[in-house]
């Protein structure tokens, strides 16, 4: 079996090559110049990143398969997945701004063991390996004390869909009044660690992907975060919940009465 600590080793190496390029990539982007086709422009540095770090992997171990946004699945012959997002934030990312992020995970068997969710313009780099605690900058990180759901700073975030935004909207709408406040960062792999560190209390969103969240809700869960989807199933695509025991509860069970994970 794979060792997960020389998993982590290699998905650093991957996500500080490839967050380096495409940091170098986005000073080159400006809102204005891509007015006509912002999309294309970030796919291709989505895509070059994503190969960056393929190229990186599959070099170290050949025979792995790869699941990224970008370039679809990739079938190995050994036990490790990788899970990549190259760009998570891709709108932060156009706009010049600083929170986004390459994330990579490894599972072994379909369970991650080990994942990196690296922040190249704030310089921060957040770490775990299953049962080893969550890190940032090689420093141990923890979840904030459970509080009250009234007292919660809750992120979330938006797909790209109208008519799952006009869900996502409403489900804001009945939260909102009953917690502290919200914040929408705008890279869901960020939102996870942020709940790791303790910088919110809670995250929850729907209509995530596995390369969105594989590394940070290891990361999460390793800094004592409860990571799952509603009513007992593991996170998925239709509602992933990250907060401490305690606060998860009430959110769940907020979230579960709004059907937050439905589609109207
Ligand atoms: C998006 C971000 C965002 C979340 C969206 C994701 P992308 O990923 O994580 O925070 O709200 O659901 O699609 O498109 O920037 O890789």
């Amino acid at each position: 079996v794979p060792d997960p600590r020389e998993l982590l080793d290699l998905a650093l190496e991957a996500a500080r090559k490839g967050g380096a390029l495409a940091a170098r990539g986005q000073h080159g982007i400006s809102v204005l110049d891509v007015k006509s086709s912002p999309t294309d422009v970030v796919t291709e540095m989505d895509r070059a990143t994503e190969e960056m770090i393929r190229d990186v992997l599959l070099s170290a171990r050949p025979d792995d398969a790869i699941l990224g946004e970008e370039g679809g699945a990739a079938q190995g012959r050994s036990q490790v997945r990788w899970v990549v997002d190259p760009i998570d934030g891709t709108v932060n990312y156009l706009y010049g701004r600083a929170e986004w992020a390459v994330s990579v995970a490894a599972e072994v068997d379909g369970e991650v063991v080990a994942g990196v969710v690296e922040v190249p313009v704030l310089g921060r780099t957040y770490t775990a390996v299953r049962g080893e605690g969550a890190y940032r900058n090689g420093e141990p990180i923890s979840v904030a004390d459970p509080v009250d759901l009234s007292m919660a700073l809750v992120a979330t975030g938006f797909g790209y869909a109208a008519e799952r935004r006009r869900k996502q909207a409403q489900v804001l709408g009945a939260l909102l009044p009953k917690i502290r406040d919200i914040r929408r960062g705008g890279s869901a792999a960020i939102d996870l660690c942020t709940v790791a560190e303790g910088s919110v209390n809670a995250y929850y969103e729907q209509g995530v992907h596995p390369w969105d969240w594989g590394a940070g809700a290891l990361i999460a869960e390793e800094a004592g975060a409860r990571v799952a989807g509603l009513r007992g199933t593991p996170p998925n695509n239709a509602m992933l919940v990250a907060a401490p025991p305690g606060l998860f509860e009430p959110l769940h069970d907020l979230l579960v009465s709004l059907e937050a994970d439905r589609d109207a």
